[in-house]
């Protein structure tokens, strides 16, 4: 089946993406054509997901480069650096924005002999290379994960790691999706996933599209059912792995885990290889962003506490690698010990 929508995409000259802030009351398509107008995209969570995070990143250094000044190649160089600096500012737990840089300086540093207009075209060529190949990877993912989902199974998944966090299809919802598309008989828990709602407004909206059979529940629900035996796996996405496997996904996903454990119930985690951070021992390492406090406080602009609460608004936690039993890539499923199994995928 075809993507119901197009999460972001590379337009004559600029870039297009769903906004997400919107749905799923509205489908409504961002046209940007500025990086400042980008990076407050990405920060308030217009384009979100980890890999989805990396092609807009990707695609703002193109988009940049084009008002690059048309004078020495010193100039050109300084210009690249600024655009980079200030895309890597936005948002620091997913490090697929981190490695898309990384991946558009190095193809920058090979091109320096080129002149400006060669080099913004294969700036350009490289970022749409990276949102095409995301999805190739993600389909890659789902077929790699999807023989362990069988008939009968029910699933829980926290926050949205579907076709709107990648350049389509999904990393966890790509690999429920491909069991799905294999005949499998499975139906979807998504947690509402407060405080943005990613769960309720984006997984939920994406599996209706799909077909998927989908519950949604509160946060604070997935313990009691899976107490009441209602829940056979859980499966989640990544912003950034560490080389032991510890993984930093949204707010919730280190509890989802732990009551997995608890009712020994497989917990795995689907990504692709550029969210693994082989840089970082352990999950210790994670920059873990936190956010303004106002979307505790407030849903959908509406007051829900006290006028001049203290609260905290952490946007991410780690999940310990013993608490996970696969890491699905589109190079094949690793399993403890995962320092060993991590590193066997890049080779
Ligand atoms: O704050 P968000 O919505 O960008 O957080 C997204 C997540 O935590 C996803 O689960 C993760 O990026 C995996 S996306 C395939």
């Amino acid at each position: 089946m075809q993507d119901p929508f197009r999460t972001i995409e590379w337009k004559d000259n600029h870039i297009r993406l769903l906004d997400q802030t919107l749905l799923p009351r509205e489908e409504r398509y961002l046209d940007i054509y500025e990086v400042d107008e980008l990076c407050s995209a990405i920060k308030k969570l217009a384009v979100r997901g980890a890999p989805a995070i990396g092609v807009a990143a990707a695609m703002g250094v193109a988009l940049g480069m084009l008002k690059a000044p048309r004078s020495d190649f010193g100039a050109i160089a300084d210009c690249f650096r600024a655009l980079s600096s200030q895309i890597a500012a936005t948002r620091p737990t997913a490090v697929n924005l981190f490695w898309a840089l990384d991946r558009m300086k190095s193809v920058f540093d090979a091109n320096i002999d080129k002149d400006l207009n060669q080099i913004q075209t294969i700036l350009i060529q490289e970022a749409v290379s990276i949102e095409s190949e995301d999805r190739r990877l993600c389909v890659r993912i789902g077929l790699a994960g999807r023989d362990l989902f069988q008939d009968g199974d029910v699933i829980l998944t926290h926050c949205n790691a579907g076709g709107l966090a990648t350049a389509g299809y999904g990393t966890a919802l790509g690999v429920v999706r491909a069991a799905f598309e294999a005949g499998r008989n499975i139906r979807v828990f998504a947690d509402e996933t407060r405080p943005l709602n990613q769960g309720s407004r984006i997984t939920a909206w994406e599996l209706m599209k799909l077909g998927i059979p989908v519950t949604l529940i509160t946060d604070n629900t997935a313990g009691a059912l899976m107490q009441a035996g209602e829940i056979t796996k859980a499966i989640v996405g990544a912003d950034r792995i560490a080389a032991n496997g510890d993984t930093a996904n949204k707010i919730g996903t280190y509890s989802v885990a732990v009551l997995a454990h608890r009712h020994e119930i497989p917990f795995y985690v689907a990504a692709p290889l550029s969210t693994i951070d082989m840089k970082l021992a352990s999950g210790k390492s994670i920059p873990i962003e936190e956010r303004d406090p106002m979307e505790v406080t407030h849903i959908f602009g509406v007051s829900v506490a006290p006028r001049g609460v203290s609260a905290r608004n952490i946007a991410f936690d780690v999940t310990p690698n013993e608490l996970i039993a696969g890491i699905i890539t589109e190079m094949g499923v690793a399993r403890k010990p995962f320092e060993n199994s991590l590193r066997a995928l890049f080779v």
